[in-house]
């Protein structure tokens, strides 16, 4: 690996797979087999974030928006995500992976939630990379819900109003304890962030791939990482020339 792209991995990486209907149109095949090589995309993303010391790799996997796509396709997508987690679960364990789940999940079918707590509480103590799956996730939902629990302080007496700022509100989200991500990828060419991470990405550096999702590989992977430690970081101050420069 290049020395460059050593000394500055980013440790959070965020992804929004898109493009999984668009692979397989192309091909003439049904949106579902998209889905499904998609699949073996997260698998490689995982092992090559861990291979180059990435903390946390957080994946979009579905919105809460998508709950609108026509039943069959959701049907899918659910099914796809449960047998990800019965038949990866155990190998993600063994390669010290420790999974968090993000997202609302008072709505969730009762086949999901016990899968995704499951995955959460078998992996919790694992020191290696740290996988934050984004399920019915959508950050203005996650906000609402974060102004909704303060709100709820405020009345029991917990906290006073003059309490609020950024980093009670911060608390209150489903990241809570995962650092904001550095890198933030988004296949298929869309240049949007699609309800994802809005208040966790406000230093974040956005970076949009042609590729869909199923032909994401290492190397587009490690493309990625390879711009992003080309890129000079200020989060408001000035430049490190300008500072010397004065
Ligand atoms: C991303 O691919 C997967 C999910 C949103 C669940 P899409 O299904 O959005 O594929 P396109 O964008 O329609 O090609
Ligand atoms: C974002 O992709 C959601 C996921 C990748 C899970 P979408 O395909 O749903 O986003 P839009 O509709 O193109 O903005
Ligand atoms: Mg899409």
């Amino acid at each position: 690996m290049d020395k460059k792209l050593t000394v500055k991995v980013p440790a959070h990486v965020a992804i929004i797979m898109d493009g999984n209907g668009r692979w397989a149109k192309k091909r003439g095949l049904p949106r579902t087999m998209g889905h499904r090589k998609g699949v073996e995309s997260v698998r490689e993303a995982v092992r090559a974030a861990g291979d180059v010391g990435i903390s946390y790799l957080t994946l979009f996997a579905f919105s809460s928006e998508n709950w609108t796509r026509p039943e069959s396709e959701v049907n899918d997508l659910m099914g796809l995500l449960k047998a990800f987690i019965r038949r990866d679960l155990a190998e993600l364990h063994g390669d010290n992976v420790r999974i968090r789940i993000i997202g609302a999940r008072d709505n969730l079918r009762g086949d999901i939630l016990p899968l995704l707590l499951e995955a959460e509480e078998t992996t919790r103590n694992n020191t290696g990379l740290t996988l934050v799956i984004a399920f019915n996730y959508g950050s203005r939902d996650e906000i609402a819900r974060a102004a909704r629990k303060l709100a709820l302080k405020v009345q029991s007496g917990v906290i006073r109003a003059e309490d609020i700022d950024a980093v009670a509100l911060d608390r209150e989200l489903d990241t809570f304890g995962i650092p904001d991500p550095d890198l933030l990828i988004r296949t298929s060419g869309e240049e949007r962030l699609s309800n994802f991470l809005l208040w966790q990405s406000a230093y974040t550096e956005l970076l949009f791939v042609p590729e869909f999702w199923p032909d994401f590989s290492r190397d587009t992977f490690y493309a990625a990482l390879a711009s992003y430690a080309g890129r000079e970081r200020r989060f408001g101050n000035v430049s490190d020339i300008a500072a010397v420069s004065g």
